[in-house]
């Protein structure tokens, strides 16, 4: 069965990695693209998010583009240039887009999308700051029973050696940039599966020098593209994280992450510690004392070269 999907984000390099890997999968139907301030300022996520639509003209369905919040529900924005770029995309200089955005605000269209959509029937994928969902969550609650699932890059859990901060030691981008959001995406109800830096961060699902080696020698439009968006990331850090490709992977095939479930809190006050996701690990030592929400599922392991396989087929080798 084909999983209608609605992907919001923030691209960025990886998110646009993201996109593409979406598009190219017949597991999935892409409902829309809905845009935040992360990586980039939203005007530049939007134009980012149409750059890369438009770069796939054998599209036989063009997904809507539509530009939401431009900064966190109660922070300043700080986005991520140093990592994606100026323009975000690794400074590609990718053609102007045609294509208009949506009329429609991004939260507006997401809460339209969840609630004309059965119950249970689609999946949200976000792969940025959690700003849009925990708008469209305080403006219309009943969405939260809707969506089916969100699967979310974001958060660095503990859970495996690999999840530790990256934007700070102690806390993961996505959700350091809007804690506040995070906090009320997690404490939702929302059927959630957290991607998380302990797994996107396992060496076997990074593209290394290796397969960035494959991606320079193939001659298909994907490697092209993706070439133009990564060579400067690839030429600093020497490496490329698969954080959001791997959160649609996952939309895709379930069987690539082994998961359990956990309470989580979000840290919003702490002087070293904002965006920290703190999971409750300790299992039988945990007092039986009431918890508010529900436990999430995270994330603990990731069959790396398949999902490295399933990206270059799909995104790298396909056209
Ligand atoms: C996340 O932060 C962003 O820079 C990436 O696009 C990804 O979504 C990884 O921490
Ligand atoms: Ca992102």
């Amino acid at each position: 069965m084909v999983q209608r999907i609605i992907l919001d984000m923030d691209p960025g390099i990886d998110d646009a990695l993201a996109i593409i890997l979406a598009l190219r999968s017949p597991e999935l139907q892409v409902e829309a693209i809905t845009t935040v301030s992360g990586n980039v300022h939203v005007d530049q996520a939007s134009k980012n998010a149409l750059k890369i639509v438009e770069s796939m003209p054998d599209l036989k369905k063009k997904p809507e583009v539509a530009k939401g919040v431009s900064k966190p529900l109660s922070r300043e924005l700080t986005t991520a240039e140093a990592v994606h770029g100026k323009d975000g995309l690794g400074d590609s200089n990718l053609p102007e887009p045609k294509q208009p955005l949506s009329k429609k605000h991004a939260v507006d269209l997401m809460i339209e999308k969840v609630l004309s959509s059965k119950e249970g029937e689609l999946t949200i994928v976000t792969t940025g700051p959690l700003s849009n969902l925990a708008f469209a969550l305080l403006k219309e609650p009943r969405i939260a029973e809707n969506v089916g699932q969100l699967i979310m890059m974001g958060g660095a859990f503990g859970v495996t050696k690999y999840g530790f901060g990256n934007v700070t030691p102690a806390a993961e981008f996505n959700i350091y940039s809007d804690p506040e959001a995070a906090m009320i995406v997690l404490k939702s109800g929302l059927h959630i599966t957290a991607v998380g830096l302990d797994v996107t961060m396992d060496p076997s699902a990074l593209i290394t020098p290796r397969e960035y080696e494959k991606m320079r020698s193939a001659k298909t439009k994907g490697a092209e593209l993706v070439r133009r968006i990564t060579r400067s990331h690839m030429a600093s850090f020497g490496f490329l994280a698969l954080h959001d490709p791997m959160a649609v992977a996952v939309a895709i095939d379930p069987s690539l992450v082994t998961r359990k479930k956990y309470f989580v809190e979000v840290e919003t006050r702490g002087e070293y510690t904002r965006g920290q996701t703190i999971a409750d690990r300790r299992g039988n030592l945990r007092p039986k004392t009431v918890r508010v929400g529900n436990p999430i599922t995270l994330c603990t392991g990731v069959l790396g070269e398949k999902f490295i396989k399933l990206f270059m087929n799909r995104v790298i080798l396909q056209t």
